[in-house]
């Protein structure tokens, strides 16, 4: 029986391609691993010979015979092949336009950064087929999401608050804010396909967080059920409270053995409008990344373990999305009881 299964995918990566400004005569590197799904190898091979551009499939091993859950999780050191592979690394600095359907693609690792700077452009793209054709991007969330980092980078506080409690502060110097916008059309910019949010590094924040029954714990891609107190201070996690998932997120910050595992990491919030916020509940874990949670609009996403900005380096990677929260900055209120606010 023949395989037709890129075939519809073909126009959805075609499209993403083109938002990545993949212009004909540039050069393309579809990068896989052994566990990368075939399907995506191919439509985003067909894809970028739509678009007019050299294309090469690149397959580099996965770097471990027993891989680890966390793989998948955007929390791990990356694709091992990759960091000691300098022909690989040649290839990849030498590619306008790298579509990285690897697990893991190598988020954190130095090497990443090495060939942002050579101008490569680096689409990484590890959810279901769903997710991706339903969050296709569209080529204004660009505009959206830099307004947001403009807000933030004009801004000396974020307070964030909620009926079930939330109330932190949050101290904007330094904090270098980002973007991602689901498509990376810069030359030297690495996106992920989907993903529209604003997102920032502070090292300051002060308060309580508090997690209420259905908001998302990830990479466990868990829902909280019963209420969750974390006390933070100066950008600490500093005593957590509460039921079933208090006692499993104390666990995990001690079985780390992390000097940063209780750190505050990146935060900020969503504007992804298509995302699902019962993906994660509709899919095996091994299925999804889980960026309809992280990126899903009106959210307030938080995050423990890494922080590249202070120098931080940690596995213990928590990204926390929670509904129903009040996001200000500066007193412009971004989102409102969970609510994306419009422009
Ligand atoms: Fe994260």
């Amino acid at each position: 029986m023949f395989d037709l299964s890129s075939v519809d995918l073909l126009d959805a990566f075609t499209r993403e391609l083109e938002l990545c400004k993949l212009r004909e005569g540039e050069h393309v590197v579809v990068l896989a691993e052994p566990a990368s799904r075939g399907d995506y190898v191919a439509a985003a091979f067909g894809a970028a010979k739509a678009c007019g551009a050299h294309v090469i499939a690149a397959t580099v091993p996965g770097g471990s015979p027993a891989p680890m859950p966390s793989t998948h999780t955007g929390a791990g050191p990356g694709l091992t092949s990759v960091l000691t592979d300098t022909t690989a690394q040649d290839l990849l600095k030498s590619a306008d336009l790298v579509v990285d359907l690897t697990q893991e693609g190598f988020i954190h690792a130095p090497v990443q950064q090495e060939i942002l700077r050579a101008g490569t452009r680096i689409i990484f793209v590890c959810d279901a087929p769903d997710v991706l054709i339903r969050n296709l991007p569209r080529p204004t969330d660009k505009d959206e999401v830099l307004e947001g980092v403009g807000l933030l980078e004009r801004s000396e506080v974020m307070r964030v608050t909620s009926a079930a409690g939330t109330d932190l502060t949050v101290r904007l110097s330094g904090a270098k804010p980002e973007f991602q916008c689901g498509f990376a059309d810069d030359p030297g910019r690495w996106d992920h396909w989907p993903s529209t949010m604003v997102l920032c590094w502070p090292e300051i924040s002060d308060g309580r967080i508090v997690l209420a029954p259905g908001d998302i714990l990830l990479p466990f891609k868990e829902y909280v059920r019963d209420p969750v107190t974390l006390q933070v201070e100066g950008g600490h996690i500093a005593k957590v409270s509460g039921g079933a998932e208090a006692d499993l997120l104390a666990t995990f910050f001690d079985d780390a053995q992390d000097q940063w595992a209780r750190s505050l990491s990146h935060m900020g919030w969503g504007l992804m409008r298509t995302a699902d916020w019962f993906a994660t509940a509709m899919y095996g874990k091994g299925d999804l990344m889980g960026m309809d949670a992280r990126a899903f609009a009106g959210n307030f996403l938080w995050s423990t373990g890494p922080h590249p900005v202070l120098g931080r380096e940690s596995y213990a990677h928590l990204d926390i999305a929670m509904r129903g929260c009040t996001v200000s900055v500066d007193g412009t209120d971004v989102v409102v009881d969970g609510t994306l606010q419009d422009r």
